[in-house]
């Protein structure tokens, strides 16, 4: 394997700081660390780098929101971001932000540069500017009257109504999302890098025959329409980093973000003595891998590129966009609590499923992939617990009991033990190729193999036949033998499971292990591998997510923008629309844990003569017992929902931005059960 050691650097794309991570950001880092770990078992030199992502408006607004530093809000963020990634078994060799000294640097060099390469023109501007916050308001934080079709409280950009694309100048009566006044349009200069310059080069890399065909398309077509100068300058106030010699001018987001790739690098290099040049300069050997989602290919396969030409840099090996992750069939949506996040996946399921489940699904190519979760469920329990484990299983008690945990010299099917063996190379291909479900259709026909030569020679009948003995033990020993094999290749998709493996047979399970078998070697006692998932977890992870949605839901302390709250603003309602609401003054006479629910209460209120039975997702910020006897206010004309664990009929008002900061109202002593709130 030394003869062709490959020098390897990988990323997959650096989430914002100013979110958790879902199950659809978990699809491309999941992807990312089993083709890493993969390239790694190979004996290859190959590292995984990412970073959050820290830099731009919805940041620096959303920090404001919550009344910390921006710092303050991305450090904690990349705490918890880490903390997912780690529980997912995803293992970054370094895992960074863009808000960094290396960063900072990498994005003064590479701006001078190409500064100083002619490739940074210079243009004043006119934009939407909000007179109350003295900001500029970048398209999505206007909304306004659509100028085609007249619709109300349309998006700057774009409108829903009617389709029509405009500029945010073009909207009537224009308003800040971020304070509600009438923005004005104000000058100010704007710096732009030149892609047009490099048409020639990308179009070349195009045409390489490298790059996915959907993608060599997709860029054909932006050839076609014409590339654009791209505008990378903002005015302050801005969180990120400030354009050399441009006093209150700041580098766009999306000019430090891919360059936040070399900066966690950078910091991985002096932590562990690699040489950076040697991957990044212009004439490098080594390979960059960029694994991103479709959604932003325009920055990884046209700016990116081009931007790194400019400066003297080499170009990425190759951009692998993968598709957007849908739940049961459709977009994952928080009212039907498809709207995943990845810790609420974990209070409830092991990781190796999802990592499985998305492994069977993934191909190299940039389709969208269903993450269904019945199907989820089935495929789960018959992959891997009825067909990889049950190998184990149904071997192994007969290895330890009646042969001392001795794997016999015998093999008793060469030509079974040569079919799961040679197949490593084939495997290998598929894994390498990005083509994983593949892998494990592969993986899973062999499995079906031994299961059914277990199930032909019956070694639980012969284990009764006092001459049979020696039998049983070769027959199980070659069980356990493929069982092995099945989790070398399973390993980068496994790695939870494979060092459980590893523990029970003593072996390492290094790729180039597949070619051999183990006799006489001493295994240790079998202890269950796997649970099955058991669809009440899947529900229950379903019900929590929609959990989040009643804090949510509650009012926020500030107008806040589309992208500062998880769920984007609902369109402006009319007084009289807001009279619907009933709310009322109601007094809690019960409150308690709900068997399974992370989230919920179940509350019982007294609206002044009748009785209501309410889910508040309050759990995490109150006790039951502290609830009892006190006054709050409920949405009481709320059409009745039916939850997992009961009706829920009406609705506790709160606010917070979560945990333990979750306010419900409590009106004074004064007030008296039933009583309206207007
Ligand atoms: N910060 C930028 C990336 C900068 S890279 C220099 C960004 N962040 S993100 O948090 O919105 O998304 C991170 C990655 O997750 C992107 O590659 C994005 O395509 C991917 N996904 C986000 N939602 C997704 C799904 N629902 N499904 C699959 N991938 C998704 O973009
Ligand atoms: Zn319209």
């Amino acid at each position: 394997m030394t003869s062709n050691n490959r020098k390897i650097l990988v990323t997959s794309a650096l989430p914002y700081a100013n979110g958790p991570i879902h199950l659809g950001h978990l699809l491309e880092y999941i992807q990312t660390d089993i083709w890493v770990r993969f390239q790694k078992m190979r004996g290859h030199e190959a590292y995984y780098v990412c970073a959050d992502d820290a830099h731009g408006t919805p940041i620096m607004l959303k920090a404001q929101q919550l009344g910390i530093t921006p710092e303050e809000m991305i450090n904690q963020v990349r705490e918890e971001h880490m903390a997912d990634f780690a529980d997912f078994n995803i293992e970054f060799d370094n895992y960074h932000s863009t808000h960094s000294d290396e960063n900072r640097a990498f994005a003064e060099q590479i701006y001078t540069r190409l500064d100083e390469n002619g490739h940074i023109k210079r243009r004043t501007i006119s934009q939407l500017f909000d007179p109350e916050k003295a900001m500029f308001l970048p398209d999505r934080f206007v909304k306004g009257t659509c100028p085609k079709c007249g619709s109300e409280d349309q998006n700057g950009d774009n409108c829903d109504s009617c389709g029509a694309t405009y500029s945010p100048t073009d909207l009537v009566n224009p308003v800040s999302v971020v304070s509600g006044a009438t923005p004005v349009l104000k000058d100010s200069e704007h710096f732009f890098f030149d892609l047009p310059a490099f048409g020639d080069m990308l179009q070349d890399w195009t045409r390489s025959g490298a790059l996915q065909e959907e993608m060599a398309n997709k860029l054909n077509e932006w050839f076609e329409s014409g590339l654009q100068q791209w505008d990378i300058s903002r005015d302050a106030p801005y969180f990120g980093f400030e354009i050399p010699n441009a006093p209150g001018k700041f580098f766009y987001v999306w000019l430090d973000a891919p360059i936040g790739y070399m900066g966690s690098f950078k910091n991985l290099c002096d932590k562990k003595g690699i040489n950076f040049d040697e991957f990044w300069k212009e004439d490098s050997q080594a390979e960059l891998y960029h694994f991103i989602g479709k959604d932003i290919i325009y920055f990884h396969s046209l700016f990116w590129p081009a931007m790194l030409k400019g400066a003297n840099y080499r170009q990425p090996t190759n951009v692998f966009a993968h598709g957007f992750v849908t739940v049961n069939g459709t977009k994952m949506s928080k009212s039907k609590g498809t709207f995943i996040k990845g810790r609420t996946y974990l209070d409830h399921l092991n990781p190796e499923f999802l990592r499985y489940y998305f492994a069977a699904k993934l191909t190299s190519r940039i389709d969208d992939l269903d993450l269904n979760l019945e199907d989820f469920a089935q495929r789960v329990n018959s992959d891997l617990v009825g067909k990889v484990v049950n190998i184990a299983s149904r071997c192994a008690s007969f290895i330890s009991k009646k042969f001392d945990g001795m794997l016999s010299t015998n093999i008793d099917d060469q030509a079974l033990a040569d079919e799961v063996m040679n197949a490593g190379d084939s495997i290998a291909a598929h894994y390498e190729n990005r083509e994983f479900g593949r892998a494990m259709r592969e993986i899973m026909a062999l499995a079906d193999k031994v299961n059914e030569y277990i199930a032909v020679k019956e070694p639980w009948q012969l284990i009764k036949d006092a001459d049979k003995q020696q039998e049983v033990q070769d027959i199980c020993s070659l069980g356990i033998n493929l069982f092995r094999i099945l989790m070398i290749y399973l390993k980068p998709v496994l790695p939870e499971l494979s060092a459980k493996t590893a523990g029970f047979l003593n072996d390492e399970l290094n790729w180039e292990g597949h070619k051999a078998l183990l006799t006489n070697h001493k295994i240790n006692k079998f202890k269950a591998l796997l649970q099955r998932v058991d669809m009440d977890k899947v529900n229950a992870m379903v019900d929590d997510s929609k959990d989040n949605l009643v804090a949510a839901q509650a009012p926020a302390a500030e107008p806040v923008s589309p992208h500062l709250a998880d769920d984007p603003i609902s369109p402006e309602i009319s007084f009289d629309d807001f009279a619907k609401v009933d709310l009322r003054v109601a007094k809690i006479i019960k409150a308690e844990h709900v068997e399974k629910a992370n989230k919920l209460l179940q509350i019982q209120v007294d609206l002044g003569g009748e009785q209501r039975q309410i889910f508040a997702g309050i759990k995490s910020a109150y006790q039951p017992e502290d609830l009892v006897g006190k006054l709050t206010v409920v949405v009481a004309n709320l059409a009745p929902r039916k939850m997992r664990f009961g009706m829920s009929e009406g609705m506790i008002i709160a606010a917070g931005p979560g945990g333990k900061d979750i306010f419900i109202l409590s009106p004074d002593n004064g007030a008296e059960p039933g009583m309206r709130v207007m």
